[in-house]
């Protein structure tokens, strides 16, 4: 029985309480947590550039996983109702085998564009015989993170005719370790670049990593018991994922989905979740853009999930070291590597597609959706106990009546 069954039945202080206990937060991780992050004005000022203040998102608890055969608390930062609810609710229904994940190397893809080169053959060539200067040349620049796993592992180079007539791309892959990479890619493919262009004889034009990390892929899959989750919801889920398979309106709406689970952990753990965004749909679009997951019934009838993308992101950096909630929400996570993050925000993001899929495809997300939102009206009008914020939300629900002034008539009548 796991510590965090019934944590949704529970007040804010209970949940701090049981998340301090289990996963040994101090008291000064909780002032953090309660005080909304606390990242300090100064702090802020150092991380991007014109700071006036700082936002918050609201941070939950995604409880029910087990990812490996272990179980897995997740802190998830989301501004949209139903998020956490749904990822919950879609673990815990995999229970008790709960999720398979695994994942690539942390290898990132970092590019360089040469240009204006005399003879294509003879630079492709050059590069060819010299590869080991080249890769002796960009290791230069990955010394000081050796220590950690990281490094060049190869690169591969292509002539390509444009508009704007023949380039040499150069593709390096260099193991970041467990940072995000696009800062250690970045410097290494600057740090190279003289190398690129004496030995091309051309004009180096941009170094940057690609988001699209395709030899840093994670894949998910878990099992839906047709005892647990019925027929219905299997054939509702099986009908709304061949939708998405045939149509790119719906397929863009069943992806956002996933990520709905992806970027909200995503954000709890301070990672760059445009570069996530970058890659997922940039990955779900080779070939004709599809949907991240899979779905199919195995020999007993139950429903099979799967989901593959490439995920950049870490579990050490800058970013992380300035933003204490997201230290503090590794900590709960109790991750030791950027690829069990990874793994953590697949099955996540498969849960949350599984969730929106199988409401989709019998009763419709809006009822859930509603009564969620109701209370967030109630909240908003000033209901401020969970009483009252319950009252309230039931009565806007049953009128299906979400103005906040409705909500305030009904918080005077229910308070006198
Ligand atoms: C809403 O944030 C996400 C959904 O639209 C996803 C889907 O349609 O699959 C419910």
């Amino acid at each position: 029985m796991s510590k965090f069954s019934g944590f949704y039945k529970l007040g804010v202080e209970e949940r701090l309480k049981i998340v301090k206990e289990q996963c040994k937060l101090s008291e000064d991780e909780v002032k953090t947590l309660v005080n909304s992050g606390a990242l300090e004005l100064d702090k802020a000022d150092r991380v991007v550039e014109n700071v006036i203040g700082s936002i918050h998102l609201p941070l939950g608890i995604a409880t029910n996983f087990v990812i490996n055969g272990t179980e897995k608390v997740i802190p998830m930062a989301v501004e949209e109702p139903s998020v956490i609810a749904a990822a919950c609710r879609a673990a815990k229904q995999t229970l008790p085998e709960g999720f398979k994940a695994e994942a690539d190397e942390s290898i990132m893809i970092g590019q360089i564009q040469v240009i204006q080169i005399e003879d294509i053959e003879m630079a492709m060539k050059n590069l060819e015989i010299n590869k080991i200067e080249v890769l002796n040349k960009a290791s230069e620049f990955m010394k000081h993170v050796e220590q950690y796993g990281c490094g060049v592992r190869d690169f591969e180079a292509k002539a390509l005719e444009t508009e704007r007539g023949q380039m040499i791309i150069l593709n390096f892959d260099i193991n970041v370790g467990n940072a995000q990479g696009a800062n250690m890619v970045n410097t290494t493919l600057e740090g190279v670049a003289p190398t690129i262009k004496k030995l091309t004889e051309g004009e180096v034009k941009l170094r940057i990593v690609t988001n699209l990390a395709t030899k840093r892929k994670v894949r998910a899959s878990a099992v839906w018991k047709k005892d647990i989750i019925g027929k219905n919801i299997i054939e509702g889920v099986l009908d709304a994922y061949e939708f998405a398979k045939v149509d790119i309106h719906r397929c863009s709406t069943h992806n956002k989905g996933i990520m709905n689970g992806i970027d909200a952990v995503a954000m709890a753990t301070g990672n760059d979740w445009r570069s996530v965004e970058a890659g997922a749909h940039s990955y779900a679009a080779i070939g004709n853009y599809k949907p991240l997951t899979h779905y199919y019934k195995n020999e007993n009838g139950d429903l099979v999930g799967t989901i593959e993308l490439p995920l950049a992101v870490a579990t050490v950096g800058p970013a992380l070291n300035s933003n204490p909630t997201a230290n503090i929400a590794l900590k709960i996570m109790d991750v030791k590597s950027s690829q069990e993050l990874a793994m953590t925000m697949a099955c996540v993001g498969l849960a949350n597609n599984f969730a929106a899929l199988s409401a989709l495809g019998t009763v419709g997300i809006q009822k859930g959706h509603m009564k969620l939102h109701a209370r967030n009206i109630a909240a908003y009008a000033g209901a401020s106990t969970s009483e009252e914020i319950d009252k309230v939300a039931d009565i806007l629900a049953e009128e299906k009546n979400f103005n906040v002034d409705r909500a305030k008539e009904v918080l005077e009548k229910i308070r006198c």
